[in-house]
């Protein structure tokens, strides 16, 4: 049987039309111009593209690093790029002097000289490939290791778990008076200027955890610890800084989003003091009787930790889904989807799935197991009154 093997060269094709081109319009000054016209054309198309991708108040991009990690891949991707620009413009400038330069004249009819097999130009284009290529290796897996390392000194660790489809967020060094860890969901707390170290598992698929200005990519992976350290830089404090899962989970995967705000050293230990705190059980009004929906429904899948009138604190419900103890103090709802606004907070209680596409029909609650929350077809009424209690618990 006989192979065709791909081509790794220039189409011969494309060479001989361009050649042809030139060729034909020799001599044609019209015609020249109009090629060059689109020439340029194509280049100032090309190049305004170009100068967009630069644009540097997108908030989910690698090229805009804010932490001592992104600014590591950063200089590593600068790198990698300036040395594949510069032989990019060595081996096309080559080739566009030898098609030019070379070309086939009018009146020239005689066949060009054949020649092959010459030694010293194989060896060279071997070389230098493995040349480049050791040169690009070299920082690329100082960077890699250096990412990889534990994180030493004074860090705060974090521990990451990925859900269908949202992010939980626990901080094993802040627990409270029963030994209960810090937890929250889809909004990640921490300092400026200082390492926080991740530890991140999944409980049901891969996912992978990405906040591009503050880390790279890393899959969390079920049954497996992967680590990702993060030290925003200092100036940052007070900002938010958007990430998402970057691995396809299933229906809800380009809305598993979520938010890092790296606060200042005082206001991170203020935030992490306050979510030690239960949620006061509202005596009366329409949050107390929010209370009640939220004992029948909500705490099947979600906790919360509460503290009655009299001082009673204990946690309630399944943690399935995110605790809820300190929801009205987070932003976003539904994983980053959305403003954390009473509108966006009903819409979401009255219909989770016209939201946010998800599967609810598939939970197992016996087996833990959640893809997505139901509608519990609770009337206007109901849904207010948890909004209001939702909302109180800051
Ligand atoms: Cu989780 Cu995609």
């Amino acid at each position: 049987m006989q192979q065709t093997t791909p081509s790794l060269t220039i189409p011969p094709t494309s060479v001989a039309v361009l050649g042809n081109y030139v060729n034909t319009t020799a001599g044609n000054d019209d015609a020249r111009r109009r090629l060059l016209l689109r020439i340029a054309l194509i280049a100032t198309v090309f190049f305004a593209l170009f100068l967009a991708s630069c644009s540097s108040d997108l908030p989910q991009s690698s090229l805009n690093p804010r932490s001592a990690e992104a600014e590591s891949i950063d200089k590593l991707w600068d790198f990698i790029l300036i040395l594949g620009t510069v032989v990019f413009a060595i081996v096309a400038g080559a080739l566009a002097y030898a098609i030019i330069r070379f070309r086939k004249r009018p009146g020239n009819e005689a066949e060009p000289k054949q020649v092959h097999g010459n030694t010293k130009l194989e060896i060279g284009w071997t070389l230098i490939p493995v040349v480049l290529l050791v040169i690009i290796a070299v920082p690329t897996l100082t960077t890699l290791f250096d990412l990889r390392s534990p994180a030493e000194g004074n860090f705060v660790r974090v521990d990451v778990i990925g859900h269908q489809w949202w992010w939980e967020f626990q901080y094993p060094d802040f627990v409270d008076e029963n030994g209960r860890p810090l937890t929250t969901a889809n909004e990640m707390h921490i300092p400026a200027g200082k390492t926080a170290e991740l530890t991140m598992t999944s409980v049901d698929v891969i996912h992978s955890f990405w906040v591009p200005s503050l880390a790279g990519k890393r899959d969390v992976v079920p049954g497996r610890d992967t680590v990702m350290k993060i030290t925003p830089d200092a100036d940052i404090a007070g900002q938010m800084v958007p990430g998402q899962c970057a691995e396809y989970c299933g229906l809800a995967h380009a809305d598993m989003r979520f938010r890092v705000f790296v606060d200042s050293e005082t206001d991170f230990e203020t935030w992490a003091a306050g979510q030690l705190e239960a949620a006061p059980i509202p005596a009366s009004g329409d949050a107390a009787a929010g209370y009640e929906t939220f004992t029948q429904f909500c705490t099947t899948c979600h906790q919360a930790k509460v503290v009655a009138t009299d001082g009673t604190v204990e946690v309630i419900g399944a943690a399935l889904g995110p605790d809820l103890t300190h929801f009205g103090g987070r932003t976003s709802i539904a994983a980053g989807l959305e403003e954390n606004t009473a509108e966006h907070l009903a819409a979401w209680i009255d219909d989770p799935s016209s939201v946010k596409p998800m599967s609810p029909e598939l939970n197992d609650i016996e087996a833990g197991r959640i893809m997505g929350m139901p509608a519990y077809g609770l009337d206007e009424q109901q849904i207010q009154e948890l909004v209001a209690l939702l909302e109180t618990w800051k």
